[in-house]
């Protein structure tokens, strides 16, 4: 009998966090698409689906950046307006904007070429992909995910991006000590993610009280104006990598 193990990719047996757009491009983004992309975007081995990763296919950070930096990995950078805000303001630390929506993804680049970013890369993939396997056990020092799709219909929950399986990848990305940062403006979805992460042994809240302060580094995106004008109240949660055993 012929040993197929291995031999073909395999496609996800779990949903995902979201539903892939159609993903027409202005002129100008596909432009910036040509132009940016060999900049910006990592080259990535894909498994069967268009925005998997291929395990066993780590990059390093420190060759990508060229140099020994804080890594910050923000998960949903849609617009980019955050990431490209912080990537700006601070230049001593390496940003790495993972998404799955193209035409964000193009005007990230167009932003941070205009703002003269350099350490800023932009990875288009399924993020809990990109955090077992292409970055590596440990390299992260912050994990930003604002705004997540809320998936808010009941039949819909399971694709939640914070569910009890993303805590083990995000915790084997981060280093000891590392921060994961999350924010919402859905009640339900911020009381889930407070409900997993409590349940998540190598995590332990950064703050005291029942919600984190507003993160600093955030700055307001569509989604939160949205959120607050529609009434809701805007939740930050962090929580800190704990050390690993000797
Ligand atoms: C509601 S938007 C928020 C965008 C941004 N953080 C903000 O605050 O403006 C969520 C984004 O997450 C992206 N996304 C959802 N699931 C993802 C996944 N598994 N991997 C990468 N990106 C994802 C979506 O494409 C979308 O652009």
């Amino acid at each position: 009998m012929p040993d197929t193990a291995g031999a073909s990719p395999r496609f996800r047996d779990k949903p995902v966090s979201f539903v892939r757009r159609s993903g027409r491009m202005s002129d100008g983004q596909e432009r910036a698409w040509e132009d940016l992309s060999a900049t910006f975007v990592l080259a990535v081995e894909r498994d069967a689906a268009a925005t998997s990763i291929r395990p066993g296919t780590e990059i390093d950070p420190v060759a990508e950046f060229g140099r020994r930096a804080p890594l910050v990995v923000e998960i949903g950078s849609g617009q980019g307006h955050a990431i490209v805000h912080a990537a700006s303001s601070l230049p001593g630390t390496d940003f790495i904007a993972v998404e799955v929506f193209r035409a964000g993804l193009a005007r990230t680049m167009l932003d941070a070429d205009r703002a003269g970013v350099r350490n800023l890369r932009l990875v288009e993939a399924n993020a809990p992909e990109v955090l077992q396997h292409l970055l590596p056990e440990a390299s992260v020092d912050e994990i930003w995910i604002f705004f997540p799709d809320p998936w808010h219909k009941k039949k819909h929950t399971k694709r939640r991006l914070v569910a009890p399986e993303f805590p083990r990848v995000a915790a084997r990305a981060l280093r000891d000590g590392g921060v994961l940062r999350l924010a919402t403006d859905w009640e339900d979805y911020a009381l889930q993610m407070r409900d997993v992460m409590a349940e998540a042994g190598e995590f332990a809240p950064d703050f005291d009280g029942d919600w984190a302060e507003r993160f600093d580094g955030r700055i307001m995106t569509a989604f939160e104006r949205k959120g607050i004008a529609k009434g809701r109240d805007i939740r930050d949660l962090a929580y800190r990598r704990a050390a690993r055993d000797a």
